[in-house]
């Protein structure tokens, strides 16, 4: 499964590349918004700190306008994935830019039938929002799981299912579990991946013991060293 981040936030990116974890990055029109900040200069930053597919969103609803954006931003870098709405005018934009070989993801995807449209508008990736289903009663990993069964069946269809607006880990696991090839995650819910109390106990455990030995693994190394000099 990838992990792509969803933010503009840079710190946030450049502290979770650093984990080497990261395949990309989402953003969306609110990301860019709460980072305050030109969202040329931000999309250029966080495709210089992650190499994989960047995605940054077209604010127009018409095609023409559509297409004029995307060039825009597909200019900052070659990393640089479009996202389109999952509408009639976004999945034209889509169609005509996988055309040119750009990357495209289509976003706020509901229903597998919106899905179905996007992987035949051949879209790089498809993003329905888990966490907005849920959220109105639904089971949102019931689309994630319905989405990948109806695109196995065709191998003519190479869109990634890239799970969005998840809220937690068991979105993430739930979504690995069904075979999704993507889940883009908050800051926040990728650092709890790590995250258990016992593999704290057990750790603190662990250097309790090995602290009462008195060894050091690097001070035996040196004095091993010396002894065969
Ligand atoms: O990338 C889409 C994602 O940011 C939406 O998440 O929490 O606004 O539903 P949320």
């Amino acid at each position: 499964m990838k992990f792509f981040v969803d933010t503009a936030d840079l710190a946030e990116i450049r502290d979770l590349a650093a984990t080497g974890l990261l395949d990309g990055v989402t953003t969306n029109p609110s990301l860019i918004a709460k980072s305050g900040r030109n969202m040329l200069d931000v999309i250029a930053e966080i495709c210089d700190v992650v190499p994989g597919p960047v995605s940054a969103e077209v604010t127009a609803t018409d095609v023409e306008t559509m297409l004029a954006e995307a060039e825009v931003l597909s200019s900052v870098a070659s990393n640089v994935a479009i996202k389109v709405p999952l509408t009639p005018n976004g999945l034209k934009t889509c169609k005509t830019l996988r055309d040119r070989d750009i990357l495209v993801n289509v976003t706020l995807c509901f229903s597998a039938a919106q899905a179905v449209l996007a992987a035949k508008a051949g879209a790089s990736f498809i993003s329905p929002f888990v966490g907005r289903l849920d959220d109105i009663g639904l089971r949102g990993l019931d689309l994630i799981e319905e989405i990948v069964d109806i695109y196995n069946q065709y191998d003519n269809f190479e869109t990634e299912v890239l799970v969005a607006s998840i809220r937690g880990p068991a979105h993430v696991i739930d979504s690995a579990r069904v075979g999704a090839h993507v889940a883009t995650v908050p800051p926040n819910v990728l650092r709890q991946l790590y995250q258990h109390p016992l593999t704290e106990k057990g750790l603190d455990a662990f250097l309790k013991d090995w602290e009462s030995t008195g060894q050091s693994i690097l001070e035996q190394a040196n004095q091993r060293k010396d002894a065969a000099e």
